[in-house]
C-alpha cells in the first residue's frame, strides 16, 4: 500500500485527482448530501482525512460544523493541520493521528472516503468498521468509497485509461496498474453489504460510481 508519508504526503493533492477519476465530485456528491441532512451542531468524524479535503470544504460549507479529523499518516495530517490554520478553522477540528479504534467521538455522520481499499477483510475491516459504528449516534450515517472489484473484464484498464487523459503518465499508469492489482483489497457489492451488515450497519446506498469507485451510504 501507498506510504502516505514523504514525498507521497506532499505529492498527494497532485496525483489523487489523475488517479481517481471523478474525485472532485466524488467528494462534491458527499458533502451535498451532509449539508442536506446534517443541522448547524453537527459533529463529523472524518476517517483517513489525509491532506484536509473533507473537513476543509466542509468547514466552509457551514462555518458552525465540528470535525474530528483521523487519519494514521502524521505526515499527511501535518498538511492539514496547517491548511486549518490557514483556512481559519482550527479551533473547529480535532486531530486524532492514531488506528481508528482509539477515537472516542459521537458523530452525527462519519466520511470515511478512498480508505478501507487499502485496508485487508482478514478482521482488519471488520475491525475498523465496528469502532466507526461505535463512534456514530444513533440513525447517523457514514458515507464510504473505495475501489471495488471489477465489474467487467475491460473496467480497469478503462479506467486507467481514463487516468491517462487526466494526466497520469505512462509510468504512472503502470505503476498504479500494478498498485491496483497488488496494494488494494477491493471488495465485490455482495461481500461489501454483508461486512457492512456484520458490523451493524443497514443496507449501503450507491451515491456515486465512477468505474472501480464506489462510493455509498449507510
Ligand atoms: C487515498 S487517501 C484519502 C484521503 C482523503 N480521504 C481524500 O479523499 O483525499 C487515504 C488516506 O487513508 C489513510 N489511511 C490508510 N490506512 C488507514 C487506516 N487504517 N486508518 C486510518 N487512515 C488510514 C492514509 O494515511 C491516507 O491519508
Amino acid at each position: 500500500m501507498p506510504t502516505f508519508t514523504g514525498e507521497e504526503a506532499q505529492e498527494y493533492d497532485n496525483r489523487i485527482t489523475r488517479l481517481v477519476p471523478g474525485y472532485e465530485l466524488l467528494h462534491q456528491l458527499t458533502n451535498a448530501q451532509l449539508q442536506t441532512t446534517l443541522s448547524d451542531d453537527a459533529h463529523i468524524l472524518v476517517i483517513g482525512a489525509g491532506t484536509g479535503k473533507e473537513v476543509l470544504a466542509l468547514a466552509q460549507i457551514n462555518p458552525k460544523w465540528q470535525f474530528t479529523a483521523q487519519d494514521t499518516s502524521s505526515d499527511m495530517l501535518d498538511i492539514a493541520k496547517q491548511r486549518f490554520a490557514k483556512q481559519g478553522i482550527d479551533s473547529r477540528v480535532t486531530i486524532e493521528c492514531s488506528p481508528v479504534d482509539k477515537v472516542k467521538a459521537k458523530a452525527d455522520a462519519v466520511l470515511c472516503l478512498l480508505v478501507m481499499h487499502f485496508v485487508e477483510d482478514n478482521g482488519d475491516k471488520k475491525q475498523i468498521l465496528k469502532s466507526i459504528k461505535t463512534n456514530l449516534k444513533k440513525g447517523a450515517n457514514l458515507y464510504i468509497a473505495d475501489l471495488m472489484r471489477p465489474e467487467t473484464t475491460f473496467e480497469r484498464e478503462s479506467q486507467l485509461n481514463t487516468c491517462a487523459q487526466l494526466g497520469l503518465t505512462e509510468a504512472g499508469k503502470t505503476q498504479m496498474g500494478h498498485n491496483l492489482e497488488r496494494e488494494f483489497y477491493p471488495l465485490d457489492r455482495m461481500r461489501f453489504s454483508e461486512l457492512l451488515n456484520e458490523c451493524g450497519f443497514g443496507i449501503p446506498k450507491l451515491y456515486f460510481k465512477a468505474l472501480g469507485f464506489s462510493g455509498y451510504v449507510v
